[in-house]
């Protein structure tokens, strides 16, 4: 419990999250938030996609937390991106927020248009304080590769949909490698992999639940990754990881699993790189 990943710009993150995806409506977030923080969950993960950025603000505000205590992050919309529009709409998600910062500022998904001037504002408003670290999210080897040709720094992380059915082992390769810390999101696969007879098994052994195996297996391979739920019952049983570990056969067991299976969209590719290969 309470690990802390340090990144590559130096800042610290914890390794396990909270996410905020489809959490919505005040009450509901104030629930899960205070009940998140009194767990020990630290960080906090929404996006301006999400629509819930105002409300994420409000439950901080309203349980009194010390900014310092936890570790937020959003995300720039597609639509947002560009450089004057990337600064204009931070400016607006931390006035939703009701922070001077987030700790962590990720590109929501790549596209072609603004690739490179969006990922400027990113470098500019951390040195503005605007955020602590930037990354990206749903960004595939090539869409690195791309942004290393002229970024002045890199992303310090990688969010992407990674889960026993995903495991993306190359790209989790290549950006160990890179000093970029890779994240999960849909940790679970948004549930469709819970009823894996592989998991149950791994489960029944270890006297834990089918969830609670997977998020052993993110925190096992060195990721950060950001369960959610609305429920009590579930936000408690999954920070209940610590407790046990997986043999290096129950590992691979998992990894077995992968079946290339995306819960959301494909990553659009960055054609004007492809075209030099
Ligand atoms: P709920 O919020 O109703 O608990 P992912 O993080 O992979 O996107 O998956 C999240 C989904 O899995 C949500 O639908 C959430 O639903 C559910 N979930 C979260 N934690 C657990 C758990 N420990 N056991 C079963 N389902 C869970």
């Amino acid at each position: 419990k309470d690990n802390l990943l340090t990144l590559a710009d130096g800042n610290k993150m914890p390794q396990e999250g909270f996410g905020l995806y489809k959490v919505d409506g005040q009450e509901t977030m104030n629930q899960a938030v205070s009940k998140a923080y009194e767990i020990g969950y630290r960080l906090f993960d929404t996006a301006q996609l999400y629509g819930n950025e105002q409300e994420v603000g409000n439950a901080f505000k309203q349980l009194a937390i010390p900014r310092d205590n936890i570790f937020v992050t959003t995300k720039v919309a597609e639509g947002n991106q560009g450089y004057e529009k990337a600064i204009e709409s931070v400016k607006e998600s931390l006035h939703k927020l009701q922070m001077d910062y987030v700790d962590l500022l990720l590109v929501h998904w790549p596209i072609e248009r603004s690739f490179f001037d969006t990922w400027r504002a990113f470098e500019e408003m951390k040195k503005a304080g605007l955020t602590r670290s930037i990354g990206v999210s749903n960004y595939q080897m090539i869409h690195l590769q791309y942004l290393a040709t002229q970024a002045s720094e890199m992303p310090v992380v990688d969010q992407i949909e990674l889960h026993p059915l995903l495991t993306q082992k190359p790209l989790l390769q290549f950006n160990r490698q890179h000093q970029i810390v890779t994240q999960a999101w849909s940790p679970l696969g948004r549930g469709a992999v819970l009823n894996e007879s592989i998991l149950k098994d791994i489960a029944v052994a270890h006297d834990k639940s089918t969830a609670q195996v997977i998020l052993r297996w993110h925190l096992q391979n060195g990721v950060s990754f950001i369960p959610k739920s609305v429920h009590e019952e579930r936000i408690a049983q999954n920070a209940d990881i610590y407790d046990f570990e997986l043999s290096a056969q129950e590992m691979a067991q998992i990894d077995s699993l992968n079946a290339y299976h995306r819960t959301g969209r494909e990553p659009e590719l960055v054609y004007e790189y492809n075209k030099q290969y």
